[in-house]
């Protein structure tokens, strides 16, 4: 077919996708600047990987790499020496890579000492991202996870600390819980395993997971000390897509030095022409994320993030006391920026609708919401999820709390049966019959091997 007709049927099928913008399920960047998207079109065309034809570009990602992991204060011997890390496609990428480095050398360590490598684990809390249960079941290790309470919606790291056994390749961190925001004590978490390390003779890390928190965190809360100022941690992921205010699929991970990253795992690679090290699960991938990272990198520098960040979390405080000032809504997440730049909140009062119809009464008005249920063993608890981006604006949140408020109103008004035949509609509604592709014939699979739901679709 023609390049223009071919052209304007995709065009007209993608109309009816979401807008991005009024996207509020997703940590995900939705808007860039007009020099960034132009930097980016302009470099569609080069492949990451080819090193030796694109030098600037392994150059401006090796600067990244130098740039995050001084925000995370990583050690270093002098003030130019190089860190340790590399892009990813996102904080899924990063994690797997991390987790795999833990895993290697755990392995090297008992190797050497002639004991068995058959059982590793790994500790998490049960709030952990899918992208851990990937890591867990790809690389064949028994997630070991502190189960969340009303009390405490993420890790209690006693807990965690309580589970290391000789076996333990590691023990993950959240900066910034998908569900609520929240920042897990890295610092309590780093002196009781130090202690329980001591004691035992083990050398178990931390991997601290920053998907969505390492860009923030450094500018709203630098005293909060969660990074490689802490002794145990080895390594750090971090979304360059999610407050790295970059299009998506961009990622970093970063190690604490070359002793965390076993060298078997480099390969090294001479035929693009030059002598290079890869470590990353992909060989080929675009290099215009990444040079749109260093874009907004120099562009902002620290001052520019530190007003970003500050502002997302005063929108934040906004909407949630507002929300709070309604009586209607409890208020999960933190606010003055103890937690991410989220709301998350649920009906305070017991009614015949739910959170996942004021979810969907929202979604008619163009914004996406999302619902879902807490992490597995409080599956009971049902969530609202709003999160606050650069493009989230005072005016943003203003019709936004009209619309929730016209909902919660409308579906007051609703008795069972009319709830009911709105609940049957949406089922049926095309957006629901969605299929993956890997599983044509079943719903995508969210149920972890109890049959719980281990994620909220929608959730990342
Ligand atoms: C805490 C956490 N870890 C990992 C991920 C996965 O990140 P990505 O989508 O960049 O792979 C997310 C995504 O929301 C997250 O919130």
């Amino acid at each position: 077919m023609p390049a223009n007709v071919a052209y304007r049927l995709i065009k007209d099928e993608l109309a009816l996708d979401g807008t991005p913008a009024l996207n509020l399920a997703s940590f995900v960047t939705t808007f860039m600047e007009d020099e960034a998207e132009k930097l980016m079109t302009e470099n569609l065309s080069k492949n990451f990987i080819d090193f030796e034809e694109y030098p600037q570009t392994a150059e401006i990602s090796n600067r990244c790499v130098n740039i995050i992991a001084r925000l995370f204060n990583a050690p270093m011997d002098d003030a130019h020496a190089e860190s340790l890390g590399c892009s990813t496609v996102g904080s899924t990428e990063a994690i797997i890579l991390a987790t795999l480095a833990m895993k290697r050398r755990w392995q090297l360590a008992r190797k050497a000492k002639g004991l068995s490598t058959e059982n590793p684990n790994f500790i998490m809390g049960a709030n952990c991202q899918v992208a851990w249960h990937k890591a867990m079941r790809y690389l064949e290790i028994e997630g070991r996870e502190v189960p969340c309470t009303k009390e405490l919606l993420y890790m209690d790291p006693k807990k965690a600390v309580a589970l290391v056994d000789e076996n333990t390749i590691g023990v993950c961190a959240i900066l910034g819980s998908t569900y609520t925001g929240h920042y897990e004590d890295v610092q309590t978490l780093d002196s009781l395993l130090e202690a329980k390390c001591k004691e035992n003779g083990y050398d178990v890390g931390i991997h601290v997971d920053a998907a969505s928190g390492g860009f923030v965190t450094p500018f709203t809360v630098p005293n909060l000390v969660w990074d490689f100022r802490l002794p145990r941690v080895h390594s750090i992921n971090v979304s360059g897509h999610k407050y790295g205010l970059t299009y998506p699929g961009i990622g970093w991970a970063v190690w604490r030095g070359k002793d965390y990253l076993p060298e078997d795992l480099v390969f090294r690679i001479n035929y693009l022409g030059s002598d290079q090290a890869s470590f990353t699960l992909n060989f080929s991938k675009g290099a215009s994320n990444i040079i749109a990272q260093y874009y907004v990198l120099i562009r902002l520098g620290k001052l520019g993030f530190t007003h970003i960040m500050k502002n997302l979390i005063s929108n934040a405080d906004y909407l949630s006391d507002q929300l709070e000032a309604t009586g209607k809504f409890n208020i999960l997440s933190e606010k003055s920026g103890r937690g991410l730049p989220l709301v998350a909140f649920n009906l305070k009062a017991k009614k015949v609708y739910n959170e996942f119809d004021l979810s969907s009464k929202l979604r008619e008005r163009g914004w996406i919401v999302p619902a879902y249920t807490m992490a597995h063993e409080l599956e009971d608890m049902k969530l609202v999820r709003v999160v606050v981006r650069e493009d989230f604006s005072r005016n943003r949140s203003e019709i936004l709390l009209r619309d929730i408020l016209a909902a919660i109103s409308l579906l007051d008004s609703l008795d069972e049966k009319a709830l009911e035949s709105h609940r049957k509609y949406r089922r049926s509604s095309a957006r629901h019959r969605h299929r993956s592709a890997l599983s044509p014939n079943a719903a995508p699979n969210t149920k972890g091997k109890a049959g719980k739901a281990k994620t909220a679709p929608g959730v990342c």
